[in-house]
Parts: C-alpha cells; structure tokens; sequence
C-alpha cells in the first residue's frame, strides 16, 4: 500500500512536473520572406539569442510567397505558438495575415517591410520594426557622390543607375533618398535613370541593369543605385556583363552582410561598399517585443525605427562585422 501511494505520488509530480515545462517553453514563431539572404538569417541568428536569454523557443519559418505565409501561421498555431515576427513576402498580403493571425488569437509583429491595405496604404496598427530607410537611402547617395568626386569623374560622362522596387514602401523610401541627396549634391536629373526589377534578387536587377544599359552607350562611368545589396550587384554585374571595368563603376549596397562575398574578392570589383544598418538589433528586438507583449501584456511600439548605419569596404568590412558580432 505504502509503495503504491509512492508510486502514485511519483506519477502526480511527474505529471505536475510536465504541465509546468508545457508552460514555460514559450514557441514564438519568426517568419521571413528570403531566407537564402544573409540578412534575414542574422535576424533569425539573433532572435534565438533572445530566445536563449528569456526562455522561449523561435520557430523560424521561410514564407517565400502568400501560401507558404497563411500556411505558415496554421503551423505555428497548431504548434501552440502565441505569436510572430514576420517580414512579409508581399506587402499586401497584410490584411490576410492579420484576419489569421487573430484567428488563432495570435499576436504580430512586422519587421523590415510594412503591411498595407489592398489600396496600398500602410497599415499603422500593426506594430513595425523597420530601418531608418530614407536617412540610410540619402547616405547612399551622399557616399557616391563622394566616391565619384574622389575618381575625378566628369559628371558629364556620369550617369546614375537606379534599380528600382517601388511597390515596397522601404525600398521606394531608400532609393529615394538616395536620389535626393545625389540631386543635392549636384548631380544632373537628365543622367539619373530609373529602371524597375521584376524581382528583388540578383537576376531580376541583372535584367533591369542591362536593359538600361545598353540604351546608354554614351556613358562612360556609372553609379548605381538599388535598395539593397542583392539589387546593386546585379547591376554591378549587369555593367561586367557590357564590358565596364571596376575602376568605372561604383554601387554601394545596403544590408552589408550580404556584400561579404563580393568584399571578400581578391580583386575589387564595381561593388564599392555597402551600408551596413543592424539586422541584429531587428532580429533581436522584434521578439524581444513580442515576448513582451505575450508574456507582460506590454504593447509594443507602433513604430520602432533602427537608425545605426555604417560604411564597410573591402578595408574595414571584417572589422565593421566583427564590432556587431556578425563575423
Ligand atoms: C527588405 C529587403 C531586405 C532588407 C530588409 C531590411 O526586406 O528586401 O533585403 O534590406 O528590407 O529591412
């Protein structure tokens, strides 16, 4: 009798014991748009920091279109997850994610692109993490134009190539600083070409590199423009591709620990640099925010702009990386 009330005990506290672990493990999930970017691996790097630190599980999921995306937050409810960080892979799937999301009584946050409504206007009540995109995209500009200057370039036989991918508020935001501050500068309107991408990759800005290019045989040194790093190598590419040497060529991406490769190069190429912002922090503070939220019932920021940016170039590029722990 005796052992039996033991061994009872023992299954009671056991039970008690697994019900407390089912509570503790927190599963928030973390979904990206393009997982094959180093950016969004160093978001997701970070976010399982957090998760270390407070005691949560990231359930990271690649969502490279809006199937993957709904199908995504049927997992991660069925899983038990009680929210998600998402950069969505198309903006206005926002209303979509979010009708789900509530569902499933799931909470969201977004991080790197805005949600916005079918007409195209940004949908402000869903929490954002996002980084300072016209401040960075004017550095673009400003850095370029310095570059050019310090070639001795003739702003006459300059022209301005500028990839664009305006239906994503950020990277319309970007490149248009970035051609704002190149005005300020003084560069001329009439050499500035915009071209559009079909895709936000490498072959989709190859298309739209080259295209440009050759209606512009006139040119003889280029500077290019693009939303991220992935987007000015495919123009620097493009400009290999139609026979530019590096020495006539400037791009400078934006995301840096997507340009390691190309920086990494024995031989410079047209990539000059590029402006490293923090996908650490994004990584780390979008969940740490949903944590919060969940767990503290404290609302997140609506707005919650990431503004650090530096320069890196094949001289301080493993030095700038290493500085933010992401080398
Ligand atoms: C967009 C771009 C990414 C990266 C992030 C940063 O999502 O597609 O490459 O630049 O913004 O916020």
């Amino acid at each position: 009798m005796h052992k039996l009330t033991q061994s009872l005990a023992a299954i009671g506290l056991a039970a008690v014991m697994s019900q407390f672990a089912m509570a503790e493990t927190l599963k928030l999930g973390f979904l990206v748009k393009q997982p094959e970017e180093p950016w969004f691996q160093t978001e997701w790097k970070f976010a399982d920091k957090a998760g270390k630190e407070l005691n949560f599980e990231v359930i990271k999921i690649a969502v490279p279109d809006g199937e993957k995306t709904l199908n995504a937050i049927d997992s991660l409810a069925a899983s038990g997850a009680k929210g998600f960080v998402i950069c969505t892979p198309d903006p206005k799937l926002g209303a979509a994610i979010v009708a789900k999301a509530r569902s499933y009584d799931l909470k969201v946050i977004a991080v790197d692109d805005r949600f916005v409504t079918a007409k195209g206007k940004p949908m402000d009540s869903v929490p954002l993490v996002m980084m300072a995109a016209t401040k960075i995209g004017e550095r673009q500009g400003n850095e370029l134009y310095r570059e050019m200057q310090k070639r001795g370039w003739e702003t006459k036989e300059t022209a301005v190539m500028a990839i664009t991918a305006n239906e994503l508020d950020t990277a319309r935001r970007r490149t248009g600083g970035s051609l704002a501050a190149l005005r300020a500068a003084g560069f001329p309107e009439k050499q500035i070409y915009q071209v559009p991408t079909k895709s936000n990759d490498i072959p989709g800005a190859f298309d739209a590199g080259n295209s440009l290019l050759v209606q512009h045989p006139e040119v003889k040194h280029w500077l290019i423009v693009g939303m991220n790093d992935n987007t000015v190598l495919g123009g620097v590419r493009a400009s290999e591709g139609q026979g530019f040497k590096a020495a006539d060529v400037v791009g400078i991406g934006i995301n840096g620990v997507d340009a390691v490769s190309e920086l990494s190069k024995s031989q410079a190429t047209g990539f000059y640099g590029s402006l490293l912002p923090s996908p650490d922090v994004h990584g780390y503070r979008s969940i740490k925010m949903l944590h919060d939220w969940v767990v503290n019932g404290t609302e997140p920021a609506r707005f919650t702009e990431v503004t650090d940016v530096v320069l890196i170039t094949r001289d301080n590029f493993k030095t700038e990386l290493a500085k933010k722990g992401l080398m």
